[in-house]
């Protein structure tokens, strides 16, 4: 039995809810481990789509137990709806999910906070989703944040809610210009939320760790991915969050010797939503004609996705962060019309050649692709089953990716729903 780590090798959006869906088939538990509802992670199950923002896919199968880690952040409102959604989809949760005692929680100020501030930036705002995450891993870090144990204690939730309000009314009201926030309503907020998820309330590091001691299986679900990694990414532009493996034990509490398998989910081409450097963007006609081949626009906003080739680069600063053991290539069948297709495989700035990502947001922003052409299978590839029956040219582009990272393709998607999967020998 083993615990598998499923991360975005890009800029998030890469289809680990696909993967994470198909994998906790054979998963006695799935813990999400960071984010909050900034994520959606898209299942398609017999055409049907749904989309989890808060809560692990893996809710999904129902033999599977979830859990929401302590590094994840946790909006009440998000996940009242999403519990409500699932019911009508007639998914039953019961005793199958846990949320970690030290998970800390969303409230109505984060979110006004990250849409003030956004707008305060004007064009140097970083395109957040307006979920409130940056506010709350704020409060977080800076150590007076509201966590899920401090809901089990009305008066010391009071008090709490009272002191957290003193501090970020002022900012509201004096920087922002917004109005106060009511410390009654936040509170009664969080009890009704602290009747509904009462006896879902654990220690989840305990848990998971008694579960890899009882044989489980068990996946840990990254939401966003390695390039919005608050340390690897592309910061500023980047969640304030650690998306990467290191992130993983962090946010469930287990010890980096518990990780067996660490799985990099990358797209056959790149996207990202939200303001940044995207090296190897493609110009706006291409953009759009790739955007609506592969339906490119966030589960969570709706806001279009900037496009581009296949980066090297970058998925190569997410294998050696990650310590990746294999990557799964998703949405290989946008690319099937294309008669030419180019891999990134280093970056050119002011004569100077990067083969490592690197750090200075200008070298970013100004860094030139220097890619290498393949040529297109110009064939339909999505009701393919085995990797036999790919054409070579298809082939020859995943072997090519496999040979640049140095990592295995263990899994090739080439459509949206659980049995467009090929599974590389
Ligand atoms: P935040 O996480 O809402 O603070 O947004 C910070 C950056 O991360 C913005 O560029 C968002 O567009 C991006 N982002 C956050 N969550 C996701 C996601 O799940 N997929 C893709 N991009 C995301």
């Amino acid at each position: 039995m083993a615990v598998s780590v499923i991360i975005g090798g890009q800029w998030g959006d890469e289809g680990k809810g696909k993967i994470v869906d198909l994998l906790s088939q054979k998963a006695d538990i799935v813990a999400r481990y960071q984010g909050g509802p900034n994520a959606g992670h898209t299942v398609v199950i017999n055409g049907k789509e749904i989309i989890l923002h808060q809560i692990p896919s893996g809710i999904l199968w129902p033999h599977t137990n979830c859990v929401i880690g302590n590094g994840v952040v946790i909006d009440p409102r998000v996940f009242l709806e999403e519990v409500a959604f699932l019911k009508d989809q007639g998914v039953e949760i019961d005793d199958r999910l846990l949320i970690s005692d030290r998970a800390h929680l969303i409230l109505p100020y984060h979110r006004c906070l990250d849409t003030a501030s956004e707008e305060s930036q004007g064009s140097k705002k970083i395109g957040t989703t307006g979920r409130g995450i940056g506010p709350a891993y704020m409060d977080k870090v800076g150590r007076f944040g509201l966590r899920v144990c401090d809901l089990l204690d009305e008066q010391h939730l009071r008090t709490k809610i009272t002191d957290i309000l003193a501090r970020h009314n002022k900012v509201l009201e004096s920087i922002y210009n917004c109005h106060p926030i009511q410390a009654e309503d936040i509170v009664e907020q969080c009890l009704a939320f602290a009747q509904s998820i009462r006896d879902h309330i654990t220690d989840a590091s305990v848990y998971l760790n008694q579960a890899i001691n009882d044989g489980k299986e068990i996946l840990l679900e990254g939401a966003q991915g390695t390039m919005l990694d608050v340390d690897f990414g592309t910061y500023p532009f980047v969640t304030s969050s650690n998306p990467t493996a290191g992130g993983a034990c962090i946010g469930t509490g287990l010890g980096p010797n518990r990780l067996d398998h660490i799985i990099g989910i990358v797209k056959a081409y790149t996207t990202r939503v939200g303001m940044g450097p995207l090296p190897t963007e493609f110009d706006a006609k291409f953009s759009e004609h790739i955007r609506q081949l592969g339906g490119e626009f966030g589960a969570t906003t709706g806001r279009p996705r900037r496009c581009g080739w296949f980066d090297a680069v970058v998925v190569n600063n997410a294998v050696r962060v990650n310590g990746l053991t294999s990557l799964v290539i998703t949405k290989l069948d946008v690319l099937d019309t294309l008669e030419e297709i180019k891999i990134c495989t280093a970056y050119e700035y002011n004569g100077m050649v990067f083969e490592h990502y690197p750090a200075d947001l200008k070298v970013q922003l100004g860094a030139r692709p220097i890619l290498e052409k393949h040529p297109g299978w110009l064939t339909s590839t999505t009701d393919i089953k085995s990797w036999e029956n790919l054409p070579h040219n298809t082939k020859s582009y995943l072997n090519r990716l496999s040979e640049l990272t140095g990592v295995k393709i263990g899994l090739v998607s080439v459509g949206p729903d659980r049995n467009q999967t090929i599974v590389v020998p």
